[in-house]
């Protein structure tokens, strides 16, 4: 009979010695002598590779010819105590099948040590070192922590669409979706597309968010999120930014700004904590691998903090809360501003930038840090207004090496303030009676936050790219893969 295939974490765990087992994989590295072969074998259940004794005798030469890296494999052998260091259990090979050979003179992943840049050029391949199959571990471990959280916190799951007839966060940064071809757009007396023949009669978008959705299952469901891709067609080709990526974004009816601030720290904390807990292998080698990162970078740029640290360090305090206004101040004092450092200079008033954010986490607090009460000018319509007339009850989490990580508020619940506002920024009335309607028929405070997924993936795993923390990454003229 058939050998049932185990996976190479289970193995690897097992104290069972001295039966038969069955591991897949592909082969990492094949060191050794004339009698004995040492195959290094991984199938990304876990980090560590199970190590397979091929003893030349009983092999065909041809067969250990093609047992090169990259190669795959199904090895059929006895699960033993290893008397080598750094596994406490090995494979003694009986028969060896090959599925696919790698051939050496062409397989790109010959050597150690590739840089990301090249690998993010072979992205199809790239899932088969070290460092991406940790990080693609962590982010599965990371979607998989969230749904758990909210579901033992009475959340529903929502699925918002991605199609959609509304601009939520009105920055106009949106990729269109029509079936018009290119150049024979149907068009109106006036001259212009007319979008009323276009397929869904309307003109119509990927999401940038699923907020405004969310807040209408809220107002029945009591507590919503919905994690889903998220599309910007914003031309910022940063570390931070892609076009397509993933938020999660609960929304709570009964919920002010400030059980907002603390439903968004405690998942936070506990997000990290299920990663240290549920990821320490991936963890340990990303940290290792940060570490010699390191070494080659001048003594001021290198980090402080160790990875497992730094994350420990996370749910140790509780998060700074303080105001927009406050922010400005200390940001105006500080030491960067006098000297003229910022590239953007802070006025009351300003979006704060990267540099900025990272100034009040990195140098200042030295803490997560949250920040409420934002001009009301540089924020979204739907943002509950305060009374001063200035400013609006957003929150913003900044966190070190990242800034911000969450952007949230209460909502304008108020039908007549909010209609204002929308006529006010000129957003189109048409567009949002459904919206509008949540505050006309039992109407109640509510709140929400949309967490990055690719920027949680990239502090958790301590990543720097947000393209190396996807899989295929979409950024401005780069849709490979
Ligand atoms: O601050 P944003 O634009 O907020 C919203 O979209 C709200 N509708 C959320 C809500 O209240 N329900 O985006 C939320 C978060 C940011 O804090 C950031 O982490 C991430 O989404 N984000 C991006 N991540 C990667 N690439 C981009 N281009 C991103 N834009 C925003
Ligand atoms: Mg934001």
């Amino acid at each position: 009979m058939e050998q049932r295939r185990s996976f190479i974490k289970d193995l690897l765990q097992s104290t069972e010695v001295d039966r038969e087992v069955n591991a897949k994989g592909w082969v990492r590295t094949k060191r050794g002598n004339k009698q004995v072969a040492f195959v290094a074998l991984n199938d990304g259940s876990t980090i560590n590779n199970i190590q397979v004794v091929v003893d030349m005798a009983n092999f065909d030469e041809n067969l250990i010819k093609d047992i090169t890296t990259g190669a795959s494999l199904s090895v059929t052998g006895t699960l033993v105590k290893s008397m080598g260091q750094g596994q406490s259990v090995e494979i003694q090979a009986k028969e060896i099948e090959i599925y696919g050979t790698a051939d050496s003179e062409t397989y790109p992943l010959q050597k150690k040590g590739h840089s990301l840049e090249f690998l993010r050029e072979i992205a199809h391949l790239r899932f088969r070192t070290n460092t991406f199959g940790a990080v693609f571990r962590i982010r599965h471990a990371m979607a998989f922590a969230i749904h758990n959280y909210f579901n033992d916190r009475n959340f529903y799951y929502l699925h918002t669409p991605i199609v959609t007839g509304s601009d939520a966060e009105g920055a106009g940064e949106m990729f269109r979706v029509s079936t018009f071809e290119p150049g024979k757009e149907p068009k109106t007396e006036e001259g212009k597309i007319d979008y009323t023949e276009d397929f869904f009669g309307k003109e119509t978008n990927l999401t940038v968010s699923g907020q405004l959705e969310a807040e209408l299952g809220a107002t029945a469901l009591s507590n919503v999120y919905t994690f889903g891709p998220t599309f910007r067609a914003e031309n910022s080709n940063t570390p931070r930014h892609l076009a397509e990526f993933w938020m999660i974004e609960p929304e709570m009816a009964f919920y002010d700004i400030h059980d907002d601030m603390d439903l968004a720290e405690d998942m936070l904390k506990y997000l990290v904590k299920y990663a240290l807990d549920n990821c320490i292998d991936d963890l340990k080698f990303l940290e290792n691998r940060l570490i010699e990162e390191e070494k080659s970078k001048p003594q001021n740029e290198r980090s402080e903090m160790p990875l497992i640290e730094k994350l420990q360090f996370i749910l140790n305090d509780d998060f700074v809360r303080l105001t927009y206004t406050e922010a400005v101040d200390i940001l105006k004092n500080s030491k960067p501003a006098k000297k003229g450092k910022f590239q953007f200079p802070v006025e009351w008033g300003i979006d704060l930038q990267s540099e900025h954010e990272r100034y009040l986490v990195e140098k200042h607090f030295k803490k997560p840090v949250i920040l409420i009460d934002y001009p009301r000018d540089i924020k979204a319509f739907y943002m509950k207004q305060n009374d001063d007339g200035k400013t609006v009850r957003a929150m913003d989490i900044l966190f070190p090496g990242i800034g911000e990580i969450i952007g949230g508020s209460q909502r304008e619940e108020n039908y007549d303030k909010l209609s204002a506002r929308i006529k006010e920024m000129g957003i189109p009335e048409k567009d949002m009676w459904w919206y509008l309607e949540t505050r006309k028929f039992g109407t109640v405070p509510h709140s929400g936050f949309g967490l990055g997924f690719e920027r949680l993936v990239l502090f958790v795993t301590g990543m720097s790219n947000i393209r190396d923390v996807i899989p295929f990454p979409r950024t401005p003229k780069n849709a490979e893969f």
